[in-house]
């Protein structure tokens, strides 16, 4: 079995499995929620703090076929659970469940945290609580068809939430998404990245963060793996001073973020402040409609609205009109790479595509197109 699973948003795997090897991983198995790979702890602790695309980084623990609950618990009890925390820490256990005979998530829960903290009462005559909120463990079971997965969590927190972006408009990308966007748009990540519809300023955060090489955990006190037993804190300070030494401090370019509202600008200044890179992304405030290059070169890569959460869709028409009169007037030679999850709304730019990903913001599959413009 595999030692560890980094899980991410479907359609980014590929890019997370580069981005492992380029972190010298070398034993990775792609599969379609996210990638296996072999290391150590220390590689656990590398992945959790330098991945921009991970969601979280799990430990497979067990897996085996049960269906009947008796089983299931009986199956549980054969993995020592005592060996990750102490019976005064907490647990919490989360169940995926699809096409098997015990169906009921809440009840394989149930019976999964009984067989559980059962193995502490034996050994220690007491039992960890249950904190549905903070758990110091988390243990994710997944089933289908009647092959149980058990794993326990390393990351705590979801890795996306950086820690920067406080404020955020109506529909901000998430930032793991917002990296790996970067990384499927293949940007040289020694060129400036503008995006004229930057909201919160997530694509611009990343980008910036990509260019100087900080990882996006250097941003964040703590992690899952803290809280269990054996955690080594020698080997953390080393991985931790490795990737913060590795840092830039500087570029000899800018990013250049855009948007019509001024609010979504002042947002966008202060995630860029707490993120550390305010220095290397010039803000203004304009409408596409008007909107022309910052700079001489550089790779536009941003995401309009499309409906499903903001606006309404004959306005957005205009808005998608006035984004392809742009690019197609004021950005020759450029290469724009635009996230949208309406494809009639993409079709209003009038202009054709060269390449194609689909990913997934959230539940909604999102097209994500490369369009070079002569
Ligand atoms: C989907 S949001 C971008 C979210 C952003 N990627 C983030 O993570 O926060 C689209 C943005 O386009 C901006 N926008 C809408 N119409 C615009 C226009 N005509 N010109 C420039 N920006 C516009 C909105 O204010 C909004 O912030």
């Amino acid at each position: 079995m595999p030692e560890f699973f980094a899980s991410t948003a479907k359609g980014l795997s590929e890019v997370l499995e580069k981005e492992l090897k380029e972190m010298g991983i070398p034993k990775t198995i792609r599969v379609s929620g996210g990638v296996f790979f072999e290391g150590n702890w220390e590689t656990c602790y590398k992945v959790n703090l330098s991945s921009r695309v991970a969601s979280r980084v799990l430990k497979p623990v067990q897996d085996f076929v049960a269906y009947q609950p008796e089983e299931l618990y009986a199956n549980i009890q054969k993995h020592d659970f005592t060996k990750y925390i102490d019976v005064h820490q907490t647990i919490k256990v989360e169940v995926v469940v699809k096409e098997s005979k015990m169906h009921d998530q809440r009840f394989i829960a149930m019976k999964v945290k009984d067989a559980i903290v059962d193995q502490f009462r034996d050994k220690f005559g007491e039992r960890p609580n249950v904190d549905n909120e903070n758990p110091d463990l988390r243990i994710y079971v997944r089933c289908k068809k009647n092959k149980f997965e058990i794993a326990i969590d390393t990351t705590g927190e979801s890795l996306f939430m950086r820690g920067y972006r406080r404020e955020a408009g109506v529909a901000p990308l998430k930032e793991n998404l917002a990296a790996g966007l970067l990384y499927l748009s293949e940007w040289d990540r020694q060129s400036p990245i503008i995006d004229p519809m930057c909201g919160s300023g997530t694509i611009l955060v990343e980008a910036a963060m990509l260019a100087m090489n900080i990882s996006p955990g250097t941003l964040r006190r703590h992690f899952g793996f803290m809280n269990l037993k054996g955690f080594n804190t020698e080997a953390w300070e080393k991985v931790l001073e490795e990737v913060v030494s590795a840092e830039k401090e500087d570029l000899d370019f800018k990013m250049h973020g855009s948007d019509l509202d001024r609010q979504m600008i002042r947002m966008a200044k202060e995630n860029a402040k707490r993120a550390g890179v305010d220095h290397v992304i010039e803000f203004q405030s304009e409408s596409i409609a008007t909107y022309a290059p910052p700079c001489e070169k550089g790779l536009l890569v941003t995401n309009p609205p499309y409906g499903a959460r903001i606006g309404d869709e004959d306005n957005l028409k205009d808005v998608y009109r006035d984004l392809g009169y742009t690019l197609k007037h004021r950005f020759k030679s450029w290469d724009a790479w635009i996230l949208s999850g309406n494809k009639d709304l993409i079709l209003d730019m009038k202009l054709k595509s060269t390449r194609r990903h689909f990913v997934f913001n959230g539940p909604l599959e999102c097209r994500f197109l490369k369009y070079s413009m002569f």
